[in-house]
């Protein structure tokens, strides 16, 4: 078509070379830096991980303690943040406070804005990976009226997180190590995933020389959408909606239907046209999470465990290589564990914060221009102005 690649999605373009993250699709592979990612969940951990996909090699044990120290260092925000979260509604949706306190980064933190100063970038990285949490964390007390938690500098990554979300100065209970777990997979099931939107965003934000901030700033707006991160979100308000297992064919039905706009959340995607190989270890964290709990006979997550096996066995999505993704299962353990919906996507960006910060530092530290798509124009020919 004309002098340029028409590819609207860009289903056949590639925008950028990376030796981060390798996905094949029909074969359900994902290594990151070569490893499988069902390697990485069993024995690695998020900050480790982290720091594979920011250095291109697992750390040593000396450079793994000396990034988490840092990391767990950097986990604080300026006291002042805490006064401009008073500037949102108190029914604000996390995400679109997390788009403004996170650029907002860029306003508080002037030592690390300059995006040709390697310590500069250095900082911004350890900032955002460990101030993320936080920042998620304060978005769900500012929602529900609670005080902000501080971090602790004693406790892990995950942990940390599960601290900050659920106790209060009045009661600090032990955090259960089976959840803080199960939260340090799904964090690390997120942590990258090549070129994908709220990626490809940062990449292109990055760019045109913003701060890294800004760009991360960016990759969370991109992230919000139902059809990427907010799929997790998506997949909870489905299971609402879809009520009891006695609807599930009624819905079933509608999500064949060209005519019907409702989709089965949680379930396809771009890439994978067989099984996502993250969906499997996530699978197996919530069955451990459901136990734990004593949740196994939830009538919701019963219900989703009886539509996966319909949808799975079901002709429609079978041809087309439609199996469910990884937010179905993280939908449904991040609600046993007692997230609420409306801060599953912000899970998400946490997760995948390093891996933005990965591609962000790649592109800059490669030869890139800004990125610049053409178009086919398709609108007038040029037309007089009307005389008056
Ligand atoms: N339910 C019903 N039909 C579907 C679904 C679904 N969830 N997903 C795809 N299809 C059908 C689609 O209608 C099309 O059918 P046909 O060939 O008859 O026209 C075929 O499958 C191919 O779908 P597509 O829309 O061309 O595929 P895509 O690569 O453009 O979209 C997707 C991928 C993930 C946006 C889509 O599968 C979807 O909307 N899924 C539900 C939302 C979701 O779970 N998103 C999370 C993705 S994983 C997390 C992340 O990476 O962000």
């Amino acid at each position: 078509k004309g002098k340029f690649t028409y590819d609207p999605g860009f289903v056949s373009t590639a925008s950028c070379e990376s030796k981060i993250t390798y996905i094949d699709g029909g074969a359900g592979i994902l290594l990151h830096r070569g490893y499988p990612i069902e390697q990485l969940a069993e024995n690695s951990d998020f900050l480790e991980t982290s720091y594979l996909l920011l250095h291109g090699e697992l750390p040593t044990q000396e450079e793994k303690d000396k990034f988490v120290n840092t990391i767990t260092h950097h986990t604080m925000v300026h006291e002042q943040l805490a006064q401009f979260f008073k500037g949102f509604r108190r029914d604000a949706h996390p995400m679109a406070v997390m788009i403004g306190v996170v650029g907002a980064l860029s306003a508080f933190y002037h030592d690390s804005l300059d995006i040709n100063d390697a310590r500069h970038r250095e900082i911004a990285a350890h900032r955002l990976i460990a101030k993320m949490p936080t920042l998620a964390a304060m978005v769900y007390k500012y929602n529900i009226g609670q005080p902000f938690m501080y971090p602790r500098n004693d406790l892990g990554y995950s942990e940390n997180f599960l601290h900050m979300m659920f106790n209060t100065p009045c009661e600090e209970k032990e955090v259960n190590p089976v959840l803080a777990r199960a939260m340090d997979k799904i964090f690390l099931l997120h942590a990258d995933h090549e070129q994908n939107a709220s990626t490809s965003t940062v990449r292109m934000a990055g760019s045109t020389g913003a701060n890294p901030y800004a760009c991360i700033a960016s990759g969370i707006a991109a992230l919000w959408g139902p059809a990427h991160g907010g799929a997790n979100e998506a997949v909870l308000r489905m299971l609402d909606e879809i009520g009891d297992e006695t609807q599930i064919d009624k819905y079933l039905a509608k999500a064949k239907d060209k005519n019907d706009p409702f989709r089965l959340m949680g379930f396809g995607h771009r890439v994978y046209k067989s099984y996502d190989p993250r969906a499997t270890v996530m699978k197996k964290t919530c069955d451990e999470v459901l136990a734990e709990l004593g949740l196994e006979d939830d009538p919701q997550l019963k219900m989703a465990m009886k539509l996966e096996k319909i949808a799975l066995e079901d002709e429609y999505f079978k041809s087309r290589g439609l199996y469910p993704n990884v937010d179905f299962y993280s939908g449904i353990i991040l609600k046993a564990i007692g997230i609420p919906t409306e801060l599953f996507t912000v899970i998400f960006a946490t997760g995948r914060t390093p891996g933005w910060i990965a591609h962000w530092n790649e592109m800059l530290a490669n030869d890139y221009r800004i990125a610049r798509p053409r178009q086919l124009y398709t609108g007038y020919a040029k037309r007089d102005y009307p005389k008056k």
